[in-house]
């Protein structure tokens, strides 16, 4: 049996770890235990005894992803949640900034959710492998609330809806080619993994997999475009001949931002696309009903050919979405009967738990979208804004990028316009603070990716705001950032 410990959390050389702080924050004094300890790890060994106990095997048993990556040498095992909070086998309760991978825009266990939930389950079921009369209001929603959706297929995931897709685009216009934009993630099936090779020139990126066991031939009809680039136009342009689709995150979850040069990148690219006889598909699966209720499409004004859903769409459940052009999606009902219909299944794609969950959702927002928007597009800038005053303030070199109510936290005081200005690797002082933070009570996911939620109150935001300069703080103070 494997057993596991903390590593020793070592201070850089010459600096000792200090017993007692007192900080002073930009906004306003940390209680001094927020900010009193260099050395996270024995606290945090002793605080997740039973996190670590139950996963001392794990390895064995089974593979816990990027979703176990919070720098921590076994994964956190959350027992309950509630609201903006998750709380640990041991007992310990955090601000939860995952939230389920944004897809739990209202915050866990929102009543009008568990609600529909628990209606679905008792007395009706939650699996019948046939359509059901749920997907109708869920389907119709998506048709209202998207700009270029006139019909839409439901499957598990969003991996499976850019799969979908892709297919469906490439059958549409007989054409091979999909291009991705570097800094872009679509999903975990060949197509959506590619990466740009770090050494070719940020103005022509390669296309290259991210990880082993991708046929060298996937490459081959993959293209990468750059990102806030007006190069990538004329790359769309040379390659139309062969390229079926450009598809793009409105914004990108690996540097967030919503400037207004987004806004006009993409109506751009529409236009490229549009004259240059390509597809363009938007992949809502993070912006979709997060950004504005209708998603990107709703926030910048724009329409593209076929847009991909999931995360908010399943309200906490499993799903994804193709919508699109009528013409095109007609392509997936006609399997045998036209020589480009696609292929597309699953055994819960459409399942009634998940629709009648992302329907609940979906109502609540569309209700209450007047208040909702505004809320979420505050939250996410005052959390990014708090935190980058205090580095400001403290010489750090860390910062907050946020759009709307998605943001990350980086290591670098480098100013990040696309995916090329991100550190390559990953600090010391980096690993210190996901520590510190966990220690604190903030769960800021493996992947870095974070968002705000409508259970997020501000009072929340401020306290969180609090930790998160405390855990940099006490990063600043073990010498990490000289
Ligand atoms: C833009 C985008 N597309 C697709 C996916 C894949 O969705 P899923 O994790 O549901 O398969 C993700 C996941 O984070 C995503 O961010």
């Amino acid at each position: 049996m494997a057993t596991h410990c903390f590593e020793k959390f070592n201070p850089p050389e010459g600096h000792h770890p200090k017993t007692q702080f007192a900080i002073a924050c930009s906004r306003r004094p940390f209680p001094a235990t927020l900010a009193s300890m260099t050395d996270p790890t024995n606290q945090l060994a002793e605080k997740m005894a039973r996190s670590r106990d139950l996963t001392a095997t794990t390895h064995e048993l089974m593979n816990m992803g990027s979703a176990a990556s919070l720098e921590m040498p076994h994964p956190v095992l959350i027992e309950s949640a509630e609201g903006p909070y998750l709380h640990d086998v041991d007992g310990n309760q955090y601000i939860d900034f995952q939230i389920g991978f944004g897809a739990l825009v209202l915050g866990h266990r929102h009543p009008a959710v568990e609600a529909a939930m628990l209606e679905q389950i008792q007395g009706k079921g939650w699996h019948f492998g046939l359509h059901n009369p749920g997907q109708i209001p869920l389907a119709e929603l998506i048709v209202k609330a998207d700009n270029c959706a006139d019909r839409v297929i439901f499957c598990n995931t969003g991996t499976e809806a850019t799969m979908y897709a892709i297919r469906a685009m490439r059958a549409f216009t007989s054409k091979p080619k999909i291009a991705v934009f570097d800094g872009s993630y679509h999903g975990a099936h060949d197509y959506g993994i590619g990466i740009a090779d770090p050494e070719s020139p940020a103005n022509a990126p390669q296309w290259r997999a991210n990880g082993a066991g991708v046929p060298d031939g996937i490459a081959e009809h993959q293209m990468m475009l750059p990102y806030r680039s007006e190069a990538a136009y004329g790359l769309i342009r040379e390659n139309k001949n062969d390229l079926a689709a450009v598809i793009i995150e409105p914004a990108q979850s690996s540097n967030p931002h919503m400037g207004d040069d987004i806004g006009s990148f993409l109506a751009g690219l529409i236009d490229v696309c549009r004259e240059s006889d390509v597809l363009i598909m938007f992949d809502e699966v993070i912006t979709g009903f997060r950004f504005a209720y209708g998603g990107a499409q709703e926030f910048y004004g724009l329409k593209p050919d076929v847009v991909t859903y999931g995360k908010i769409l399943g309200g906490g459940c499993p799903i994804g979405a193709v919508g699109g052009r009528a013409d095109i999606m007609q392509l997936f009902n006609s399997l045998g009967t036209d020589p480009k219909g696609i292929m597309s299944g699953g055994t819960f794609s459409g399942n009634p738990l998940s629709m009648a969950t992302g329907a609940a959702q979906l109502s609540w927002l569309d209700e209450h979208r007047a208040e909702i928007y505004p809320k979420l597009n505050t939250l996410g800038p005052r959390l990014a804004d708090g935190i980058n005053t205090f580095c400001k303030s403290h010489n750090l070199p860390v910062q907050v990028l946020n759009s709307g109510s998605m943001f990350q936290v980086y290591f670098t005081d480098q100013t990040i316009r696309t995916a090329r200005d991100l550190p390559r690797q990953k600090t010391a002082a980096e690993t210190a603070f996901y520590l510190h933070l966990l220690d604190l009570g903030i769960l800021i996911p493996g992947t870095r990716r974070s968002f705000v939620s409508t259970a997020h109150t501000p009072e929340i935001i401020d306290e969180a705001i609090d930790r998160i300069c405390a855990a940099l703080q006490r990063v600043q103070d073990a010498g990490f950032f000289s």
